[in-house]
């Protein structure tokens, strides 16, 4: 049975992951580590650990022998410190999204897995929902022909909560960026995965809630990471992209739409329609039709994303596997996008790439 160390348990590790890992094979989860005492706790509920299983130093757990590989869910600033330390010592990794705090620090984990040979895997959770991979396949299938527009959105109101103070994704330092970073990454890997890749962009960026509360005072501070980013871009194919990405639209409590425009149709995937997608192979009205989801694609509400990183660890990789190579190619997206909005030009990927060889 494979023991996995999770490090950070805050709120994706004790929803998302805690789920996914209920559902996957032979695993358990044998040891946490987190600053916070009280999340500790809530751990040792879920895993009926024993007290010498719960860190509070990421160190100490890596070096402790008693898991076999590490699941890294903190704050952005520390996915790749921690991530080298466990490499180091020998661990496969799991690492959250976005990898990194920028494109350099990425690659340096992409050389050191090479060196140490040990797989790291990226939690690009988009490609591991059943109506995604659906979509996926549907894609591949080459029924729309070629590819000419990619629209995607991801509009959120989570920065509009009622007395949301200043944690860690409002802070440059610990973020990195905002929405681009935190939503913009599933979105960049989503346009990879489905074989387009952005070139080059234009982004714009904004900051509505300009300052909040600190967490653990009532000094009042100002936000640095972006709540909306909108970016146009090429993509190497051709074809073009419109990515919307924001925290502060209030009315729809989410709405991520992926609608993908072909020579002979379109596929589109709303969470306000739900599972299934829309899809028009004629190209005219008559053509719009909806298609669930098949049943073969595991049932929904399922995240099969521990699962895609325990078959890494064994060597099995799918055309579902999120790497640490989409996971960079989105870090040089969200470089890309971070100088665009703050030069007000046009970048290319290459730009980003050439910096950091
Ligand atoms: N894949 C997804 O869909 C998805 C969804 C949400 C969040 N995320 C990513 O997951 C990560 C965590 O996000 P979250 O929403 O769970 O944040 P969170 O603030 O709820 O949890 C972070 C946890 O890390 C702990 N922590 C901070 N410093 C630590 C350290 N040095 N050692 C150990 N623990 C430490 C905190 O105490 C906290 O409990 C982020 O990178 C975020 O972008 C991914």
């Amino acid at each position: 049975m494979k023991r996995v160390g999770i490090i950070g348990y805050g709120w994706v590790a004790g929803a998302n992951h805690k789920m996914s890992y209920a559902i996957a094979d032979d695993v358990r989860i044998a040891a946490v580590c987190d600053l916070k005492p009280e999340r500790l706790q809530v751990a040792k509920e879920h895993f009926g650990l024993s007290d010498d299983c719960l860190f509070s130093d990421y160190k100490a757990l890596i070096d402790s022998g008693k898991v076999d590989m590490v699941d890294i869910c903190t704050p952005n600033n520390l996915h790749c410190p921690i991530a080298k330390y466990a490499l180091n010592a020998g661990l496969p990794v799991s690492i959250e999204k976005p990898v990194g705090m920028n494109s350099k620090e990425v690659a340096e984990v992409q050389a050191l897995a090479k060196e140490k040979n040990l797989p790291v895997f990226i939690c690009l959770t988009w490609r591991h929902m059943p109506t995604t991979r659906f979509f996926k396949d549907v894609v591949d299938s080459g029924i729309i022909g070629k590819v000419y527009h990619c629209y995607i959105k991801c509009i959120k109101e989570s920065g509009l909560w009622e007395g949301r103070r200043l944690e860690w994704r409002f802070d440059a330092e610990q973020a990195g960026s905002g929405v681009l970073g935190d939503l913009g990454s599933h979105m960049f890997d989503f346009l990879n995965w489905m074989n387009e890749e952005i070139v080059g962009l234009s982004a714009n960026s904004a900051i509505f809630v300009k300052e909040r509360q600190k967490v653990d005072s009532d000094e009042i501070a100002p936000v640095t990471t972006d709540d909306s980013t909108s970016i146009i871009a090429n993509l190497k194919s051709g074809a073009t992209a419109n990515i919307e990405l924001t925290r502060c639209a209030k009315g729809l409590e989410q709405l991520v739409e992926f609608v993908i425009f072909g020579e002979k149709g379109s596929i589109t995937f709303s969470n306000e329609v739900g599972e299934g997608l829309e899809l028009n192979i004629t190209g005219d009205e008559k053509g719009r039709h909806r298609v669930p989801t098949p049943a073969e694609y595991g049932e929904q509400g399922s995240i099969f994303q521990s699962q895609s990183f325990l078959d890494m660890t064994d060597g099995k990789t799918d055309r579902y596997t999120s790497t640490l190579d989409g996971g960079l190619k989105a870090q040089y997206v969200i470089d890309a996008a971070l100088r665009s909005a703050k030069e007000g030009r046009y970048v290319t990927i290459e730009e980003i790439k050439n910096e950091i060889q």
